[in-house]
Order: structure tokens, then C-alpha cells, then sequence
């Protein structure tokens, strides 16, 4: 079976990293493109050497644009790819502007698709993720589903026959690095110059438009983060750093020390040192949720559903409707002492996912699909 994984963005390469290395104890020829989409060494490269992911196959180089722009050029970059390789599997990762090209790209050229992530549902039609993630779920052909919920937003927009739960492959990719650094294999994090460690602090990221690329929305965001009564750790993703200079807004003020974004064991690592994490990020609000951290995430709504209910995470679509002491109390509110289950499975996703490949690729909906 040949697969070609399509990956460009960040969270695709956290990702990938446990299908990698699924496949790699497998027969199955596995093969990696990247778009291009994350194009920063912080962004991309520091996730292939720190993951042990190979190098991908294909670069398609495509960067930044407009949305039309970049998903346009990943499609067109695509066609001559997929007609060399005429792979047996497409699989495409969560819901970026790479998935949907990825997916769309596959389809038209009769190649079956299958989109790893499927099912996750904000139902917030403003997010340029949510537009990926509807489309890419009804044109692929195997939707690989990480949790019930998913499975049922399928379920619920006719797409049951084509769903199968996997679990998530984040817990995987978590836990393996969580246990390497407590075990102390990987060096300290370079957090933020100004954060000690060794003293309370919180962790924090801001990358998604409806939050940047507003001047007024990003510069409350700031200003809440700035006046909280431990050390903010800021980890600037380069929208955060772009948007904040174009509209003349000042990051590092009050609690908030700014840092880079880092690599992947290292922001595992600031996690478990942290008393919490305040972000939009998907990726992180799991990742606070599997490491046992608190989260408040400053948006309206959530897809990581499970980690509300749990009391690991709470939603604050903006902070200054409460007041500062009860803002502050809420980003270091004591963790909720249930136990959260395991919603997102129990690690073995990735295996998951080779296995329903293997499984699909000999039903006749497949063979009717592929040449
Ligand atoms: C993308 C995904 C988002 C994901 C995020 C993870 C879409 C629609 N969004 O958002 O779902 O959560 O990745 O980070 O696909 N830039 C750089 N260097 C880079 C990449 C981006 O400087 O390597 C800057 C550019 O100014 C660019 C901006 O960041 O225009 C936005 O990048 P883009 O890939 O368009 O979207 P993200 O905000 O990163």
C-alpha cells in the first residue's frame, strides 16, 4: 500500500510524527509532502529533527497568502505530484488551508482520500478551519474520526458509512514526549527571558485571526494577559508578531514576557512546568488537558468539547467582561480532582489509523474508487 501523507502547517507535523513512524514498522510505503504553509524554521523544521520525522519527499514551497491564494497554489502544486506517485491513499491531517487543497486535489483526480481529524465541529462559520474541515470531511472517502463527538457530527451530516473512530494521535505524539522529558532526555525549554521556572507562571499563545487581526480585540486580549498577578510566558506566533507590529500594539508589557514558539518537546515541557495555559490553539487545549494542566481558552467555543466537560478547560470568549480578580482567578483556578477518562484514547491512534487504511483499501467502495 502506498500512502502519501499532506502536511504544511505546525500541528499537521505534531501529527504526522506518530504516522511516521506507525508506517515505518510496516511494509507500506509512506511517503511526505510538504506544502510549504509553514515555511519558519520554529514552524516547521525544529518539528522533523525534534520528532524524528523524515524528510519529506516532496516540497511544494507554496508559504503565506490569502487564503485563495495559498490553498490555490497547494492544489495546483499538487496535480503533477499525485499523477507521478498514484498513490493508494491520500491522507490529509486536521484543517488548514493544506487539507482542503490536499483533499480537493486527490478527489478530482479519482485517488481515495482519507482525513485524519475528521469530524470536529466549532460550528463558528467565521473560522477559516471550520470551512476546511466541512469541506474535507464530505469529499474524502475514509474519515478518521479522534473522539465519539466527531463520529457523531459525522453521523449527523450523513457521512456514518464513510466514519471510523481511531482515537487521537496527539495523545500518542503527547505522552511519548511527556514521559522523555520527565525521564530528563531533552534540555530545559527556552522560555521567555524573565520567567523562572522555578516560580508560578503561565503559558500562553494567541494565533487565530479572529483574535490577531482585529487591532482593538488583539490589543484587550494583550492588555488582559498583561495585567494577571503571576508571569505570563507569550509564545508570539509569527501572525501574533506581524499583526501586533502592523497595528503599533506593545506584547511585552505588565506579566507578559515574550518568546518564540518552540519545539515540540519543549513546549511539552513548559506545559508541565506551567500552573496553566491561556490560548486559542486546538493542539494546546488537548495538550493542557492530556498533560493535567489547567486551560482557559479565549474563544467563544470549543472542538475539544471533552476537555470543558472534564473541568480541565474553560471558555472565556473575552476577558473583559469579567472583572480583573475573577479573570485571574479563573486562568489559576485549582484543577478539578475527577478523573478525566480518556477521551481521546488510549495512544495507539496512529495504529489505529495504518490498520482502518489496510482494512479499507480492501472494500469495494475503495477498489471502485482507485484505478
Ligand atoms: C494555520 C492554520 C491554523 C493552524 C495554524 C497553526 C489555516 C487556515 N490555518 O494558521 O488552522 O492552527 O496554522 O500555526 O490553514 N507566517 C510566518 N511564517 C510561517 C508561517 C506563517 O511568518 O512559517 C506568518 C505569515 O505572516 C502568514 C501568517 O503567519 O501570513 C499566517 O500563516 P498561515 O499559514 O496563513 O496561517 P496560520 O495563522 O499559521
Amino acid at each position: 500500500m502506498k500512502v502519501i501523507s499532506i502536511v504544511g502547517a505546525r500541528p499537521q507535523l505534531v501529527k504526522l510524527a506518530p504516522i511516521a513512524a506507525a508506517f515505518a514498522e510496516t511494509e507500506h510505503e509512506h511517503r511526505i509532502v510538504h506544502t510549504g504553509q509553514h515555511y519558519d524554521a520554529d514552524l516547521s523544521d525544529v518539528f522533523f529533527s525534534g520528532l524524528g520525522i523524515p524528510d519529506p519527499d516532496v516540497h511544494l514551497g507554496v508559504g503565506s497568502g490569502s487564503h485563495g491564494v495559498q490553498t490555490g497554489a497547494v492544489l495546483s502544486a499538487l496535480d503533477p505530484v499525485f499523477e507521478a506517485e498514484r498513490p493508494d491513499w491520500v491522507l490529509v491531517y486536521g484543517d488548514t488551508n493544506s487539507t482542503v487543497a490536499g483533499a480537493l486535489s486527490a478527489v478530482k483526480m479519482h485517488l481515495p482520500v482519507a482525513h485524519l481529524e475528521a469530524g470536529l465541529r466549532s460550528f463558528n462559520r467565521r473560522m477559516p478551519e471550520e470551512h476546511n474541515r466541512v469541506l474535507t470531511d464530505h469529499c474524502a472517502d475514509l474519515l478518521l474520526a479522534p473522539t465519539e463527538e466527531a463520529m457523531r457530527h459525522l453521523a449527523h451530516e450523513g457521512l456514518a458509512a464513510r466514519s471510523a473512530l481511531a482515537g487521537d494521535v496527539m495523545v500518542d505524539i503527547c505522552l511519548r514526549i511527556r514521559d522523555a522529558v520527565l525521564a530528563g532526555e531533552h534540555p530545559a525549554p527556552a522560555l521567555p527571558e524573565g520567567i523562572d521556572r522555578t516560580q508560578p507562571f503561565l503559558l500562553a499563545t494567541l494565533h487565530r485571526p479572529d483574535n490577531t487581526d482585529d487591532p482593538e480585540r488583539l490589543d484587550a486580549l494583550v492588555g488582559a494577559l498583561a495585567g494577571l498577578p503571576v508571569p505570563v510566558a507569550l509564545l508570539a506566533h509569527p501572525r501574533l508578531v506581524a499583526r501586533a507590529e502592523e497595528h503599533g500594539i506593545e506584547l511585552a508589557r505588565g506579566a507578559i514576557q515574550v518568546g518564540r514558539p518552540l519545539p515540540y518537546a519543549g513546549l511539552v515541557a513548559a506545559v508541565l512546568a506551567s500552573a496553566g495555559v491561556v490560548t486559542d490553539s486546538g493542539g494546546l487545549q488537548k495538550e493542557a488537558f492530556l498533560l493535567e494542566r489547567i486551560c482557559t481558552t479565549v474563544r467563544p467555543e470549543t472542538e475539544w468539547i471533552e476537555t470543558v466537560r472534564a473541568g480541565w478547560n474553560t471558555l472565556v470568549p473575552d476577558p473583559h467582561e469579567l472583572s480583573d480578580v475573577k479573570w485571574a482567578e479563573t486562568v489559576l483556578r485549582p484543577s478539578p480532582a475527577d478523573d478525566p477518562g480518556k477521551p481521546y484514547g488510549d495512544g495507539r491512534a496512529a495504529h489505529n489509523v495504518v490498520r482502518l487504511l489496510e482494512e479499507w483499501q480492501d472494500s469495494p467502495q475503495h477498489a471502485k474508487r482507485a484505478r
